[in-house]
């Protein structure tokens, strides 16, 4: 077998791994499949380096996790260049700026562009996917990094008195994910959304909100916190004062104690994620960069969620394609 080099992530992290060595000659070997699944299974998020930096390679890096997620429309862009069926084209232009600053963020005082908080992503819908695997095509020259943050270890750090609070409590989430309207875990400023965020607002309104616990335990019995203030409503059943004020004490305590790993992105870098584990979010970059990611989805679910109707998934009848938000 073809060996491949593991190494920690770079910093003081007890999740992920940097895996150097994948290639076409070793990609289809079973026991190398095996041991990238178990070191997934282990560390939560793999940064594959010095990988071909092809829509191709991405695909078939991803399929080693499990099938692709078929995505419900096919008006998500893709470019007309090597882009593969199932990858996502993640473009941020900088003309999409005007004069308005819609879609600007302001964070420490700086305006930027792409900037997302700490989230998880389908969070409004039933199913979770299992993964997501990025690969940027073009950063930006300075910040635009991705975070990533292990929901296993933000328990621990977590306030015990918060979370005996929270156990057993399911968080509401939504179609709307415009910044604007965020209002659990604010820590930016923004005047407006880009005209882009138009058809999820439609949509929103007809869509049954989803709900998906807090804390939840895996397989290996370890808890995970996994809660966000993006795109959320507040606590099932608790949609009042009170109940507000301790999703914002529980916001607000995720963005404290999140020990995040912040990837500064390589053309060569591919990074694959567990979503029912770890968050992620992006560091924005200054508006006059363009920024490009290309994710593919990894099908799968935890089996925790689920719609407030009582609806699955396949019930749904989604009058508008909900946008894939950048990462
Ligand atoms: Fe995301």
């Amino acid at each position: 077998m073809t060996s491949i080099r593991i190494r920690n992530l770079p910093g003081d992290f007890n999740f992920g791994a940097r895996v150097d060595g994948v290639t076409w000659d070793n990609l289809y070997d079973e026991d190398l499949r095996a041991q990238l699944n178990q070191l997934f299974e282990d560390r939560g998020v793999i940064i594959f380096e010095n990988m071909e930096p092809s829509s191709k390679m991405q695909v078939e890096l991803s399929k080693v996790f499990g099938p692709l997620k078929d995505h419900p429309t096919k008006t998500v862009p893709r470019a007309a260049d090597d882009i593969e069926e199932g990858v996502i084209d993640m473009h941020r232009l900088p003309e999409e700026v005007d004069e308005s600053l819609h879609g600007v963020t302001v964070v420490n005082g700086e305006p930027q562009v792409a900037f997302i908080p700490w989230h998880f992503d389908h969070t409004y819908n039933d199913e979770l996917n299992r993964a997501g695997v990025l690969r940027s095509v073009v950063s930006a020259p300075e910040r635009g990094r991705t975070g990533f943050a292990d929901g296993v270890e933000l328990y621990k750090d977590f306030d015990p008195d918060l979370l005996a609070r929270i156990e057993g409590l399911n968080a509401i989430y939504t179609l709307d994910t415009r910044l604007t309207q965020q209002r659990f875990g604010r820590t930016f400023e923004i005047k407006g959304d880009l005209p882009m965020m138009a058809p999820t607002v439609l949509e929103a309104a007809i869509f049954p909100r989803a709900m998906h616990p807090m804390v939840w335990t895996r397989d290996s019995g370890e808890k995970v916190v996994h809660v966000s203030g993006f795109s959320a409503a507040g606590i099932e059943h608790h949609e009042d004062p009170e109940g507000d004020a301790l999703f914002e004490e529980v916001c607000q305590e995720v963005i404290r104690k999140a020990h995040g790993y912040f990837h500064d992105w390589k053309p060569t870098d591919m990074v694959i994620w567990d979503n029912w584990r770890v968050m992620h979010s992006v560091e924005g970059c200054d508006p006059k960069y363009e920024r490009r990611m290309h994710r593919t989805t990894i099908k799968g679910d935890y089996g925790l969620g689920y719609f407030e109707d009582g609806k699955k998934i396949g019930e749904v009848n989604r009058a508008i394609a909900p946008l894939d938000l950048p990462a």
